[in-house]
């Protein structure tokens, strides 16, 4: 603990030489494939390339850029991470969800963590925005955070039935969290549908554990970028992707405005 004070006290001292001052956060947001355009909305933005920030690492993937931004979205003070970082991009889990322990300390309450996500449920559809009702850490690796055998708290109730009241067709489901970065195979997708999982992904489930421990309140929203493998005739890419999430944007965009104004 004593060793992570100490880290959190380096990497506050980068933002604060890098922008002048310290940013108060009431709003972490962290956003995925294709999602990053959010930080373009922001009031009063300034912000921090990771590179600049000691303790943080490096996205090396299309479509995460690699900066915490901060500034005001629907009059709270937010930080969003531009890009976010991947197991399989060989990181650890713990340096993954470190940026996590800097927002806290920042002032958070709240955490929208947002994904692409490839849909197992036969109801959704490319497009589709489904709030994260549960998970399944299918990838066997948890952050290392004490929890004295205490459950995870994945999801703030009260929060989403607010959100709920005002956002149309919203749908929910269960995320399963495989390391990649391989997509699945058709076998797979039909056993994880078995195991109860409505969306397949390669993240999120170790920053909501450690947002969850940090007393965060959390709401994690993926976007169905594609039909998991098997579903349809055509095979996955990365490319489908990032496409699927720049037509869904301005959706996204309103949905996490909404999200904001009900914290
Ligand atoms: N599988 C895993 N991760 C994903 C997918 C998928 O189909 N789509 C977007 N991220």
């Amino acid at each position: 603990m004593k060793r992570i004070q100490s880290k959190i006290k380096d990497s506050l001292e980068c933002i604060k030489n890098h922008i002048g001052f310290l940013p108060e956060v009431e709003v972490g947001l962290i956003l995925g494939s294709g999602l990053g355009e959010m930080a373009d909305e922001i009031e009063n933005k300034v912000s921090v390339p990771y590179d600049k920030i000691k303790g943080f690492l490096k996205p090396t993937i299309e479509g995460h850029k690699g900066n915490l931004v901060f500034g005001k979205l629907e009059s709270r003070n937010v930080c969003i991470m531009q890009g976010r970082f991947h197991y399989y991009e060989g990181n650890k889990i713990e340096d993954i969800v470190y940026p996590l322990y800097v927002m806290k300390e920042l002032g958070a309450t709240n955490l929208i963590v947002t994904n692409a996500a490839g849909g197992i449920n036969m109801s959704f559809e490319p497009g589709d925005l489904v709030i994260i009702d549960d998970c399944i850490n299918f990838a066997f690796k948890n952050p290392p955070v004490d929890f004295s055998m205490k459950p995870v708290v994945f999801k703030d109730e009260d929060w989403i039935n607010r959100i709920d009241r005002r956002f149309k067709d919203l749908k929910k489901g269960t995320y399963i969290f495989v390391t990649g970065p391989s997509y699945e195979t058709p076998s797979e997708i039909r056993a994880f549908r078995k195991l109860g999982a409505d969306m397949v992904g390669m993240s999120t489930v170790p920053e909501i554990i450690v947002a969850g421990y940090l007393g965060l309140k959390v709401l994690g929203i993926s976007c169905i970028t594609n039909m998991a493998a098997g579903i349809l005739s055509q095979p996955l890419s990365h490319e489908e992707v990032i496409e699927v999430s720049r037509k869904v944007k301005e959706k996204f965009k309103e949905l996490i405005k909404v999200a904001i104004s009900e914290v």
